[in-house]
């Protein structure tokens, strides 16, 4: 086993004038000083990512769901990831609907696989939206990691690309370190035996 493991941080909005690639930049660089992953970042918005899903399941269909060619890609790169970081605002107390297509195109691709959270948005700082993603993200036998990294009122806390406040990469470390020993705990265990969803 290759002692790094595949990371994917995904950009969980798509809106005009976002702020998530920023947060997503900053994660991955704290992600490329950590060591543990070959990091990559997944956005959102350079995919076609319809509303309107196929008649059957992803659960079952296995490599026959038949989703849009250009959505390729994006299901390639998730199927090869070892760990996930979804960065993510809130939009009315959850997370945006661009996220959730993108979660629910796919199946297989999140099963037995660790999943953490960087968050931002107002006062509550994206939390309803990762409680809402931790409850979706167990319907999919994902894993999800305790500690998460929540930014409330990014627009006054962050300047030039990185948050003010100096602990912020202490416990992006925190999050990573655990993120890597379930991602290692979890490719052994699916190497080993097929997980029994
Ligand atoms: C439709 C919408 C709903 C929002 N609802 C909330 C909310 O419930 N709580 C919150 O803290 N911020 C909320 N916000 C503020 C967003 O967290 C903030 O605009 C953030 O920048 C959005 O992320 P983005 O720039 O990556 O799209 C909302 C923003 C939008 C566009």
């Amino acid at each position: 086993m290759s002692e790094k493991h595949t990371l994917v941080i995904v950009v969980g909005s798509v809106r005009e004038g976002r702020f998530g690639p920023v947060v997503a930049s900053w994660v991955a660089e704290q992600a490329r000083e950590h060591g543990g992953f070959e990091v990559e970042v997944v956005d959102l918005a350079e995919f076609e990512i319809p509303l309107s899903l196929p008649a059957s399941s992803p659960k079952y269909a296995g490599d026959a769901y038949p989703r849009p060619e250009s959505m390729a890609p994006l299901t390639s790169r998730l199927a090869a990831a070892d760990a996930f970081i979804l960065v993510t605002p809130e939009y009315n107390h959850s997370y945006p609907a661009s996220l959730k297509a993108a979660i629910d195109w796919h199946f297989t691709q999140w099963t037995a696989k660790p999943v953490a959270f960087v968050s931002y948005g107002g006062a509550a700082g994206g939390r309803h939206a990762v409680l809402h993603l931790e409850n979706v993200l167990t319907e999919l036998h994902a894993v999800t990691i305790r500690d998460g990294l929540a930014f409330p009122n990014y627009f006054t806390t962050w300047q030039d690309g990185q948050p003010l406040d100096p602990a912020a990469p202490g416990y992006a470390k925190t999050l990573l370190d655990q993120l890597a020993w379930w991602a290692a705990a979890l490719r052994s265990a699916r190497e080993t035996v097929p997980y029994p969803a």
